[in-house]
C-alpha cells in the first residue's frame, strides 16, 4: 500500500488519511493511494462508512501541477473519483485548509462534505489558463446551483467554509477534520442516510434548465474582467454543458475543454507564472534555514498616499500598525481616507460592515517619529527627497528599538545611501510597493550593500503575510519595474515625435493586454511632476512642456495627453493634442511618418527587454522570473504572456536582438543596442530561462 495514504479502521468507519506534504497534491502517487485505500475499505466487511481526510496543513490542494504537461501516469483521477462516487458505503470527504481544483472534486465525489471552519473551497483552476478537468464543472453547479458555481468555476475565488455551509455544498461545519468527518459518519449510518451522488442529482439545475439567462447572465457578469483570456470562456462553456447534457456527456466535454487548454500557450504562461511567484519568495544568496525576524508590530512614517495604502495592508491582515505624521493635520487626512476606502469597500460588499472600523481600530495614529520605539519594523513613506529621508533615518536610529527592520519605500533612491545615515545598515532594506498599495500586490524588497540576510527573510515573509508579492531586487535607479518602464517611456515619447499619436501608442499597448498605455499612465500620475523636474535639470521634452505650458497636467487637471469629461476617468483623444503635437513638430522642423503598429509594440517592449537583461548582468534581479513576478503583479502584465523575459523567449531573442540593433540604426538612438547578455543568448540560441540551469547571467 502507498505511503502517502493509509487507511485505520475505527470499528465501523474507515478513515483514509492522505500525507504528501506539502500540500497534498494529487500526485499519481496520492491518485494511486487513494484508490488503493478506498478500494480495501470497501472491501473491508468491518468497514460500514469512509472518512477521506488529509494529514499536514491542507485538505489536496488540487492536482499535482508539475505532473502536466509530462505523459500521464495511471490511476486518472476521474477513475479514482468513480470509485469514490461509486463506493456501495458512504464515503464523507473532511475538510481542512484548503480544498482547491482536483482537490474539490475529490470532494465531491464524495457522498458528504463536512469542513473545519477556517476552511477554504473552490475551483482555481481558471487561474492557471485551465478549467476543472475532473468533474468539477459538472458536479459543483448540482451541488450549488449554477450561479454560485459560474463565480467559483469561472472566476476562480474560493468561498470560505460558512459560504459552503449555507450553499450545501458541505453539510456541517465541524472542529477537527477527522474526527469531525468521523463522527458525520456515525450520523450518517445510525440515521441511514442514503448515498447523495450529486451526479444523479439536477435539482438544483432545474431553474437554469427552465431560464437559462440565469446561467448567461452570471457568466456575463463574471467575464468582464476576462479581456484576453482563453480559459474563462471555456470554463463558462463547461459549467453549460452540465445544464444542457446529461452527467456523462458534460463529463466528457469538460474533458475535452481541459485537455485542450492544458497544451495552450495561455496555460503554459499562467503554469509559469504561478512557479514563478513561488520562486521569488526563495531569496538568491541567502544561506538556506535563515530564520526571519519576529514582527509583531509595524511603524509607517507618512501618512499620505502610500504610506496610507501600506497601512491598509496590514491592518488588512490583522497587524497592528503605528501610523506617524509630522502635525496632526496630515494625520488626520491620512486616517481620513483610509476609512473612506474601507467604508466604500464595506459599502460594496468587498468586506464585512464592521470591518471598517474593527481595521481601523488596528491603526494607531500619532504624530511625532519618537513613537517608532515598539515597532519591529518601520517602513518610510516621506516626501522622495534624500535630504527628508537623510532626516528620518538618522531619528530612526535613535527611536527604533534594536534589531527592528528598518525599510523604505522610494522609488528611486539609493538604500545603500539612505543605509548610512544609521549606525545598523544591516537592517535597512527596501520594501518598494506599488500604487494603489492596498491594491497592488507587488513589493520589490531591496536589497542593499550591508542588508542582513535575516533581516530579507524578515521582508520577504511579512510581505507574503499581507497578501503581497514579494521579489528581492538590488540597487539601482528604479530599482526593476521602474528602470524597465523607463525604457518603454523613453520610446513612448519619441515615437510621438516621430508621427505617432498618444492614442495610437497606447492602443498597441493595451491591445497587447496591459492595462493601460504610457500616456494614459501619465496623465494618470500627473505630468507636472516630471515638467518640474525637467525644468529643475534644464532637460527639455518638447511635446510633454508644450501640454503642460498649457495647463494639461492629466486627469486632475481634466486633460493631459487625453481630455477626461468631468468626473469620468475615460481618456478621449483630442484633437488639440493633434494640433499642438502638430505645431511642436513644425516649430522643430520635424517631418511626421506613418509609423506602423508592428513597430510601436516593438519599440514598447523590446527596449524593456533589453533593459531586463542588463539588469540580470547586473545582479540586480537573481533570475528571469523574478523580472516577470515584478511585472505581472506590479504594472498588470497580462498574465497570459507569462511576464516580459518569459514573452522574450517565447517571441525569440534572435529576433529581439535583431529588431533592437536595426531600430537602434534607424532612429540613432545608441541605448537601443542589444545588451551584452541579450546578445550572447541570441548568438547561442539560447532563452533567458537557459539561465537558470546556466546558473550565471554574466
Ligand atoms: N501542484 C504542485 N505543487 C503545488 C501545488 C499543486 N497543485 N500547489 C502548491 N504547490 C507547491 C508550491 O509550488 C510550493 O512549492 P515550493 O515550496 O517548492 O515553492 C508549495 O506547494 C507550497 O505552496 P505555497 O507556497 O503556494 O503555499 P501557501 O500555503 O501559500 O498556499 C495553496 C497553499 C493555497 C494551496 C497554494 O499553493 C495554491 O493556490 N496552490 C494551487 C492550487 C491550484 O491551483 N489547484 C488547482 C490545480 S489544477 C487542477 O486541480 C486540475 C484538476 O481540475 C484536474
Ligand atoms: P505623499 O506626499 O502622498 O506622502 C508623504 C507623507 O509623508 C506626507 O503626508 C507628509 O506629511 C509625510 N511626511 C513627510 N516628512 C515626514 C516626517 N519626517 N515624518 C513623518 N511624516 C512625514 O507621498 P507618497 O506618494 O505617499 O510617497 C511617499 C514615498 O513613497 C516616496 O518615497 C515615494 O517615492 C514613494 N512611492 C510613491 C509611489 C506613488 O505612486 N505615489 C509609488 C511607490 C513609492
Amino acid at each position: 500500500m502507498s505511503e502517502v495514504a493509509k487507511l485505520e479502521r475505527h470499528d465501523i468507519v474507515g478513515i483514509v488519511t492522505i500525507d504528501s506534504p506539502p500540500v497534498n497534491a494529487l500526485s499519481a502517487a496520492v491518485r494511486g493511494g487513494i484508490l488503493d485505500n478506498v478500494k480495501a475499505a470497501i472491501a473491508d466487511p468491518e468497514i460500514k462508512a469512509i472518512v477521506l481526510t488529509c494529514g499536514g496543513r491542507t485538505f489536496i490542494a488540487g492536482a499535482d501541477i508539475t505532473e502536466f504537461g509530462k505523459p500521464p501516469k495511471p490511476p486518472a483521477l476521474n477513475d479514482v473519483l468513480s470509485a469514490i462516487e461509486s463506493s456501495p458505503k458512504p464515503v464523507i470527504a473532511a475538510i481542512h485548509g484548503t480544498a482547491l481544483g482536483g482537490g474539490l472534486e475529490v470532494a465531491l465525489a464524495c457522498h458528504y462534505r463536512v469542513a473545519t471552519k477556517e476552511a477554504k473551497l473552490g475551483l482555481p483552476e481558471v487561474k492557471l489558463g485551465l478549467l476543472p478537468g475532473a468533474g468539477g464543472t459538472q458536479r459543483l453547479p448540482r451541488a450549488v446551483g449554477p450561479e454560485l458555481a459560474v463565480k467559483m468555476i469561472v472566476g476562480g475565488d474560493p468561498i470560505s467554509a460558512a459560504e459552503a455551509h449555507r450553499a450545501g455544498l458541505v453539510e456541517e461545519i465541524v472542529e477537527g477534520p477527522a474526527a469531525g468527518g468521523e463522527a458525520f459518519a456515525r450520523k450518517v449510518l445510525a440515521e441511514g442516510r442514503p448515498l447523495r451522488k450529486l451526479r444523479d442529482d439536477d435539482s438544483k439545475l432545474a431553474a437554469a434548465k427552465a431560464d437559462r439567462s440565469i446561467f448567461t447572465s452570471a457568466v456575463a457578469a463574471i467575464t468582464k474582467k476576462s479581456r484576453g483570456l482563453e480559459a474563462p470562456f471555456a470554463a463558462a462553456d463547461a459549467v453549460g454543458y452540465a445544464i444542457d447534457l446529461p452527467f456523462d456527456e458534460g463529463l466528457k466535454k469538460e474533458r475535452e475543454g481541459f485537455l485542450k487548454l492544458l497544451t495552450s500557450d495561455q496555460s503554459k504562461a499562467q503554469r509559469y507564472a504561478f512557479f514563478a511567484e513561488r520562486e521569488a519568495a526563495k531569496i538568491a544568496g541567502v544561506p538556506d534555514g535563515t530564520k526571519g525576524r519576529k514582527v509583531e508590530r509595524v511603524a509607517i512614517i507618512g501618512a499620505g498616499t502610500m504610506g496610507g495604502g501600506i497601512a491598509m495592508s496590514f491592518a488588512n491582515a490583522g497587524i497592528p500598525v503605528t501610523l506617524i505624521e509630522t502635525a496632526e493635520e496630515q494625520l488626520k487626512r491620512g486616517m481620513g481616507i483610509m476609512q473612506k476606502n474601507w467604508e466604500a469597500t464595506a459599502a460594496r460588499g468587498g468586506i464585512p460592515a464592521d470591518a471598517p472600523a474593527k481595521r481601523m481600530a488596528l491603526i494607531n495614529g500619532v504624530v511625532g517619529l519618537e513613537n517608532v520605539g515598539d515597532a519591529d519594523l518601520v517602513i518610510e513613506a516621506v516626501f522622495e527627497t534624500m535630504a527628508v529621508k537623510k532626516e528620518v533615518f538618522g531619528k530612526l536610529d535613535q527611536f527604533a528599538k534594536p534589531g527592528a527592520v528598518l525599510a523604505s519605500n522610494t522609488s528611486y533612491l539609493n538604500i545603500d545611501e539612505i543605509a548610512k545615515y544609521t549606525a545598523r545598515p544591516q537592517d535597512v532594506l527596501g520594501m518598494h510597493f506599488f500604487s494603489p498599495a492596498n491594491v497592488m500586490k507587488l513589493c520589490e524588497i531591496v536589497r542593499a550593500e550591508k542588508t542582513a540576510p535575516d533581516a530579507l527573510v524578515t521582508a520577504v515573509s511579512i510581505a507574503r503575510k499581507i497578501a503581497k508579492v514579494p521579489a528581492v531586487v538590488g540597487v539601482c535607479d528604479g530599482f526593476v519595474g521602474n528602470r524597465m518602464l523607463a525604457q518603454r517611456g523613453k520610446q513612448a515619447e519619441k515615437l510621438l515625435f516621430e508621427g505617432a499619436l498618444p492614442q495610437q501608442v497606447d492602443a498597441v499597448v493595451t491591445k497587447f493586454g496591459m492595462p493601460m498605455g504610457p500616456f494614459a499612465m501619465g496623465d494618470l500620475a500627473g505630468l507636472d511632476i516630471g515638467w518640474r523636474s525637467r525644468k529643475d535639470r534644464g532637460i527639455k521634452s518638447e511635446i510633454a512642456d508644450a501640454l503642460c505650458e498649457a495647463g494639461r497636467f492629466g486627469q486632475k487637471t481634466g486633460k493631459g495627453y487625453y481630455k477626461y469629461e468631468s468626473g469620468s476617468r475615460a481618456a478621449l483623444p483630442d484633437p488639440e493634442v493633434e494640433t499642438l503635437i502638430d505645431e511642436t513638430l513644425a516649430k522643430l522642423g520635424r517631418k511626421k511618418r506613418a509609423v506602423s503598429d508592428e513597430e510601436i509594440l516593438e519599440r514598447m517592449m523590446y527596449p524593456m527587454i533589453n533593459e531586463g537583461a542588463k539588469i540580470l548582468a547586473e545582479g540586480v534581479a537573481a533570475r528571469p522570473s523574478d523580472i516577470d513576478v515584478v511585472w505581472l503583479y506590479g504594472y498588470g502584465w497580462p498574465i497570459y504572456r507569462g511576464g516580459p523575459m518569459y514573452w522574450a523567449d517565447q517571441v525569440g531573442l534572435k529576433h529581439i536582438a535583431e529588431r533592437l540593433a536595426f531600430y537602434a540604426k534607424e532612429t540613432n538612438d545608441p541605448s537601443l543596442e542589444p545588451a551584452p547578455l541579450l546578445k550572447r543568448l541570441a548568438d547561442e540560441g539560447k532563452t533567458f530561462a537557459s539561465l537558470a540551469t546556466e546558473g550565471k547571467a554574466a
